[in-house]
């Protein structure tokens, strides 16, 4: 049931109630449209304006984690999520910014 499939490496799935998004550089159906600016932003803070909002678990990942990270790491992870396969499919879709809950983190 959790097994993971390696052909979908990063493109989002289900854990119990949790719906973690797509994530690879498919520029519809996951975060390719996001610079790695952008990416090390949403991490440290949990927002991205007009893209994205930590909610639920991803607000406390932000707040408890991200947020406390070295700027040149988050700059790292944002690089290396640069580097994955693109994986898109209307199945790999994700509506970004959807989530009601909001957790921003301060600058
Ligand atoms: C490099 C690491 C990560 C990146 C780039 C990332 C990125 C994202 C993005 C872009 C969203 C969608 C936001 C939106 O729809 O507006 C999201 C949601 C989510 N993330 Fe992460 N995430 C990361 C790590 C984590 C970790 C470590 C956890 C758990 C401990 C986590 C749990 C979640 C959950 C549960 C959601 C769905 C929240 C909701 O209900 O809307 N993520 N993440």
């Amino acid at each position: 049931m959790m097994a993971e499939q390696g052909d979908r490496f990063l493109s989002g799935g289900k854990v119990g109630s949790w719906t973690a998004p797509n994530i690879t550089p498919d520029a519809q159906a996951g975060i390719g449209d996001w610079s790695e600016a952008e990416i090390v932003t949403y991490l440290r803070t949990g927002a991205l304006h007009g893209k994205a909002i930590a909610a639920g678990e991803m607000g406390t990942a932000v707040q408890n984690s991200f947020s406390k990270m070295q700027q040149s790491d988050l700059e790292a992870m944002a690089h290396y999520l640069k580097q994955v396969p693109a994986i898109g499919g209307a199945d790999r879709k994700h509506a970004f910014g959807s989530a009601t809950a909001y957790t921003a983190v301060g600058h």
